[in-house]
């Protein structure tokens, strides 16, 4: 597979006769696909249980339940023909084998945090397979490995882990309602990105049912497909069931920190310090900053900004200490702003939950789940401090008033890990990752767009100081201003390589011919699913 180049695999996929069964191509048929799928199940008779129809009084219920970003939930979204909620893994086929007959998309969701609503909305007609009941976490702390079915939150992962180890931990995503499904299909990063790399990085085995409805193991699948799911973005492949996770060794006691800062306490100098230091740190020292406006009465402004330095420290405070006094005393840090604790403790102190409130990690729904947009960036060089001053311009306009800019440090296990390793290419060279958020209430949901254009003119304002050629984003912070396909799904590699080159850089080509072998007649598609070279050159 490695060693053939794009066009000879659309050569080669031509010519295969295998390739001659198409999927359907009339209008969907809702009926047709109904009947389809009680032939298919006709022995399964508590499947109906688990199909809702938006005349079925829990429709709008369940397909709101996991809807993370109310921009996807007005009423003039566009609505799945019905939901499905399997139990069993063998209700999923019939499920695909039904969709492709009958020219049906298919929307895989496990906790619903895409950003741009990719598992719930689509243009076309289409139903939503929500793997909710497939949560089921299987730790074995002796071979420090857990099996997480998609449906699983990170929340429940972490619950898991904690309560067969207090040494041992995961190093995925700061929210706990997050889906695996969805998350570690992606990348996955959080507290202990520079100490273990993403969560994609440490699953070791997987579970997948491919678009002929047969269920693979990474062995059965081989490792081109079990590479492209690992950060390429699983819906463009099959419907994963459930990953196989090495899990890493956590001291004990953690130590946990945030200092604040504004304008008028150097926010801009600690900033820009923080820059050259943050991605050198020891391994164990994880400080990100998240920058916010906040109201202030000083220097005849109105506003000032938050610089909010928050940390994770694998050790304690004793070992710390003397680390930020050699690299960043301007900080001023001391032993009050510390906290000891147990790994699982700090997975809440992060989450923003008391800390020793764990049942909550099992709760799938958000405190607040509210409207936004979302971007990303990677820093290559400082900004310079003239650079930040011009963010904080920007963030003084009126639509910035919930916006955040959340800034993560890469380098150490980062660093290590070649870029080919997985589809997620961002490793070495980068400083740090910056998450630009822009919130609004309901109230406001009206003037969404002008809250989006800020977003944009940030985006704009940011062009100089970040990564280009290409300006690279992650593909968990889903952004469908970087490029999409086209709505019927015929995509062009070229037309494609816009966002894909972004998301994946040189990984994209291989993500491609994995897609052209695992689903040639591109089945399982979205605005921003990798194409099949075979689909493209048909339609
Ligand atoms: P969702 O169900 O929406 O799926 C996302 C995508 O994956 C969709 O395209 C979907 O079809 C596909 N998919 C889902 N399950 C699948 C399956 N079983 N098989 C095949 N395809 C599947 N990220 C991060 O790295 N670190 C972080 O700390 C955070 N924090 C964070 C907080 C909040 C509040 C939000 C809303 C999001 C984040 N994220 C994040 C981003 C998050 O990692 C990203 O949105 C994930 O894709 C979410 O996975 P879900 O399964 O929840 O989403």
């Amino acid at each position: 597979m490695k060693f053939l180049n794009i066009s000879a695999l659309i050569l080669l996929l031509i010519f295969s006769t295998s390739l001659a069964v198409s999927a359907a191509e009339h209008d969907p048929d809702f009926d047709d696909f109904l009947e389809c799928l009680g032939d298919e199940l006709k022995n399964d008779t508590s499947f109906s249980d688990d199909v809702y129809t938006p005349n079925n009084s829990s429709y709008t219920s369940i397909l709101r339940f996991s809807i993370q970003n109310l921009r996807f939930g007005t009423p003039s979204t566009p609505k799945p023909w019905l939901i499905i909620t399997p139990q069993q893994e063998s209700q999923i086929p019939p499920v695909i084998y039904c969709a492709k007959e009958n020219g049906m998309e298919i929307r895989t969701r496990s906790g619903g945090h895409d950003y741009e609503g990719l598992s719930y909305v689509s243009k076309l007609p289409f139903l939503v397979l929500d793997l909710i009941n497939f949560s089921q976490v299987t730790v074995d702390a002796e071979a420090k490995t857990a099996w997480v079915q998609s449906g699983a939150t990170l929340g429940s992962l972490y619950y898991s882990i904690a309560e067969n180890s207090q040494t041992l931990g995961f190093p995925a995503g700061v929210c706990p309602t997050i889906g695996v499904g969805g998350h570690f299909s992606g990348g996955g990063y959080g507290t202990m990105l520079r100490k273990y790399g993403l969560a994609a990085d440490n699953v070791i085995d997987a579970r997948i049912i491919d678009v002929n409805g047969k269920i693979l193991n990474r062995e059965t699948m081989g490792e081109d497909l079990f590479w492209a799911i690992r950060g390429g973005g699983g819906a463009s492949f099959g419907v994963i069931l459930a990953w196989k996770v090495q899990l890493v060794d956590v001291p004990e006691h953690v130590t946990v920190f945030t200092i604040a800062r504004t304008l008028e306490q150097n926010a801009t100098q600690l900033l820009h310090k923080w820059q050259y230091i943050a991605h050198q740190f020891d391994k164990d020292l994880f400080m990100r900053v998240l920058l916010s406006r906040m109201n202030s009465n000083q220097d005849g402004r109105n506003y000032t900004i938050q610089a909010s330095f928050n940390s994770l420290f694998l050790g304690g405070i004793d070992r710390l200490l003397p680390i930020m006094q050699e690299s960043f005393p301007e900080l001023g840090l001391v032993r009050e702003d510390c906290t000891e604790m147990s790994w699982i403790q700090s997975t809440l102190y992060f989450a923003g939950f008391p800390i020793d409130s764990r049942e909550i990690l099992l709760n799938r729904t958000q405190p607040s789940v509210r409207y936004f947009k979302a971007k990303s960036d990677y820093v290559q060089n400082p900004i310079p401090e003239y650079g930040l001053e011009g963010i904080w311009r920007l963030f003084y306009e009126a639509e910035a008033n919930e916006a955040v800019l959340i800034l993560s440090p890469y380098g150490g296990r980062m660093d290590e890990i070649p870029a080919s390793s997985i589809p997620f290419p961002h490793r070495a060279g980068n400083l740090y990752k910056i998450q630009h958020l822009v919130y609004w209430e309901e109230a406001e949901a009206q003037n969404s767009d002008s809250y989006i254009s800020w977003i944009r003119r940030l985006y704009s304002y940011m062009a100089p100081y970040v990564s280009k050629l290409p300006r690279a984003a992650y593909i968990n912070y889903r952004d469908l201003d970087i490029g999409v396909n086209n709505d019927n799904g015929a995509t062009s590699y070229p037309q494609a390589s816009i966002w894909g080159f972004k998301y994946f850089k040189n990984n994209f080509d291989r993500l491609v011919r994995v897609k052209t072998i695992a689903d040639p007649e591109n089945f399982f598609k979205n605005d921003q699913s990798i194409p099949s070279l075979l689909s493209q050159w048909k339609n």
